[in-house]
């Protein structure tokens, strides 16, 4: 066994929204500090409102710390331009939502190929070892889809839709799965099978997996539990 590797570090991240009339509301986050070693699986509990999805939206490129770093692969994300930001949301980071926001008027295959469309000129020149399109065949076959390819998203069920999501996320071999109550819309005999699956692909795709849940069941599969209190991450302390 090679020895763990830093993906993913947090030090001392804040983040306060500014409110409507210019003054600085409280903090959401208040020195958040985190480290996640290479194929990690964590979930983030809290209390609604904690900031969880502020966090997870900042980790994923899709706002900015107030102050702090945030460190993929060692890059400080705020050191970066716009255009390598968007490099690293498209090729870095998978997202799956407590929604699925699948496209409806595309297929299960077009839907999970709309990520690979935007790729840059280093991309194109290097790329990755499995094409998209045996990818994208091998994952949907693997998630229980492989008889679906064709329908739409309104012809499937919300169990399929998330499984769908979850393909399309790690359609560009991210090295992060970014999950904000994934199953937060399902019954639960659907939210126990894709929480299994989200498990499991931690293990076999080598993701690294970080999962926000009000859900307990789904957080005590990961790995590590941590808790946001007060704007900070603490171990949850049933999970020490
Ligand atoms: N764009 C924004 N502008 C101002 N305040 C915001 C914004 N987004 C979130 N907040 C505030 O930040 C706090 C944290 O919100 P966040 O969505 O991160 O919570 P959460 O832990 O994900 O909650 P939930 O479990 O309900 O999804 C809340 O008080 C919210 O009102
Ligand atoms: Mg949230």
């Amino acid at each position: 066994m090679s020895a763990p590797v830093t993906l993913l570090e947090l030090k001392a991240v804040t983040k306060r929204y500014a409110t409507a009339n210019g003054a600085n509301a409280l903090p959401v986050l208040n020195g958040v500090t985190l480290t996640v070693t290479r194929g990690d699986s964590v979930a983030i509990i809290g209390p609604s409102g904690s900031g969880k999805s502020t966090l997870l939206q900042i980790v994923g490129t899709l706002d900015r710390a107030t102050s702090g770093e945030v460190l993929l692969e060692g890059n400080n994300l705020a050191a970066l331009d716009d255009q390598q930001v968007a490099a690293v949301r498209n090729q870095q980071i998978g997202f799956v939502f407590q929604a699925h926001y699948l496209l409806p008027q595309c297929s299960v295959w077009e839907n999970v190929l709309v990520p690979t469309l935007a790729q840059s000129i280093s991309e194109i020149r290097n790329p990755k070892p499995e094409p998209a399109a045996d990818r994208a065949r091998r994952l949907l076959k693997r998630v229980g889809l492989a008889e679906r390819l064709h329908h739409r998203p309104g012809q499937l069920s919300g169990g399929e839709r998330q499984r769908v999501a979850v393909v399309r996320a790690l359609i560009n071999q991210p090295q992060l799965l970014l999950a904000d109550e994934p199953t937060g819309a399902l019954d639960h005999a659907s939210a126990t099978a894709l929480g299994q699956l989200l498990v499991e692909l931690n293990r076999e795709e080598g993701v690294t997996l970080i999962v926000v849940t009000h859900a307990l069941e789904l957080a005590e599969r990961m790995g590590r539990v941590m808790e946001l209190k007060d704007g900070r991450l603490v171990q949850n302390v049933k999970n020490q």
